[in-house]
C-alpha cells in the first residue's frame, strides 16, 4: 500500500532523518522524524507499577496479584527448567476462560529464557495454533523484521502472548480469558526477568499497563509491569499485524521510534545511526 503523501510531508517538515531500516519494514529507507522528546513521554523512568502515564485513564490502578505460581516450581532450578515446569502446569490445568476451545494447541512462548528483551503479543493465530510456536505467521515474519532491525537474533529474545491458545475466529481476548492466563504470563516474566518488555498491540498493552486506553495513545510512552517483586519497563507499540494492514510512513516511523527507545534503554547501539 502506498504511503499517505500528506502524512509523509508532515514528517518531512517536522525535521527528518534518514535511517537504514531495510530489515525492519522490507524497504530500503524510512524517514524518521528527529527524535525530540514527545510531550508527556517518559523516556527516563518507568511509570510506577500502580499508576499509568499521566492523562491516561485506568480502571484497575491497583494490580490484583495472581496466584503465586513460582512457589509451585522447583526451588533452585534454572530459568529454562522453570519455564518448562510452568508450561506443564498450564497444560495440566488449561486455565482458558469462558470462550476458548479446550482442544486448541498451547502456544506457551519461546526464546532465550534469560532474555534482556521480551515481546508480548495478543494470542496465537492460525499458524501458531498449527505449529505450537508464537509469531510464526505473517505477523510473526513482520515481528522477525522488527527484531532483526533492532540488531537482535530471534533466539536472543523471548516471545510470548497474553493468551496461550487461539481464540475462536481470532477474536480479541475476553477479559476472563486474559485473567485466566495472566498469572502464567506474570510467572513467565518473573522467570525470564527481561530488562524491557515490548507490548505488541492494544490487548497486551492494556493487560500489562492496567489501563483501558487505546494503543494509539499508549504507544511510545514507558510504563511498567509488576511481575512478582520486579517492575519491568514496558514500551507499548503497534502490533505487527497492524503494521501489515497500515504500512504508512507514519506508522512505520512510530514503530521504529518505539524500538529505538527500547534500544536506548537497553544501552544498545541503534542500527543506522
Ligand atoms: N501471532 C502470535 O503469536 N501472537 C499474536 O498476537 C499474533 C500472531
Amino acid at each position: 500500500m502506498a504511503a499517505d503523501p500528506a502524512q509523509d510531508r508532515s514528517h518531512v517538515e517536522a525535521g527528518r532523518r534518514s535511517v537504514r531500516t531495510d530489515q525492519l519494514l522490507g524497504i530500503d529507507r524510512i524517514l524518521v522524524a528527529a527524535r525530540e522528546p514527545t510531550a508527556g513521554r517518559e523516556d527516563t523512568a518507568a511509570t510506577p507499577p500502580d499508576s499509568v502515564p499521566a492523562g491516561l485513564p485506568t480502571t484497575n490502578p491497583t494490580p490484583a496479584r495472581g496466584r503465586p505460581l513460582l512457589e509451585e516450581l522447583t526451588e533452585g532450578a534454572g530459568p529454562a527448567e522453570l519455564l518448562s515446569e510452568l508450561e506443564a502446569i498450564y497444560a495440566r490445568e488449561r486455565p482458558l476462560g469462558s470462550g476458548v476451545e479446550a482442544d486448541r494447541t498451547i502456544v506457551f512462548g519461546e526464546g532465550n529464557p534469560c532474555a534482556e528483551l521480551m515481546f508480548i503479543g495478543e494470542a496465537p493465530g492460525e499458524e501458531e495454533d498449527r505449529t505450537g510456536r508464537p509469531f510464526v505467521g505473517r505477523a510473526g515474519r513482520k515481528l522477525d523484521e522488527m527484531i532483526a532491525a533492532m540488531g537482535f537474533a530471534r533466539e536472543e529474545v523471548y516471545i510470548a502472548n497474553v493468551l496461550k491458545t487461539r481464540p475462536p475466529q481470532n477474536r480479541t481476548p475476553l477479559q476472563d480469558e486474559v485473567d485466566a492466563s495472566g498469572p502464567f504470563l506474570e510467572a513467565q516474566v518473573s522467570i525470564v526477568r527481561p530488562d524491557v518488555i515490548v507490548a505488541l498491540g492494544g490487548p497486551a498493552a492494556k493487560l500489562l499497563l492496567r489501563t483501558e486506553a487505546g494503543i494509539t495513545r499508549l504507544r511510545g510512552r514507558w510504563g511498567s509491569y509488576l511481575a512478582g517483586e520486579d517492575a519491568v519497563p514496558v514500551m507499548p507499540t503497534f502490533h505487527p499485524a497492524y503494521l501489515l494492514r497500515n504500512p504508512t510512513l507514519e506508522v512505520r516511523s512510530q514503530v521504529w521510534e518505539d524500538l529505538q527507545a527500547v534500544l536506548e534503554r537497553l544501552g544498545r547501539p541503534i542500527p543506522g545511526r
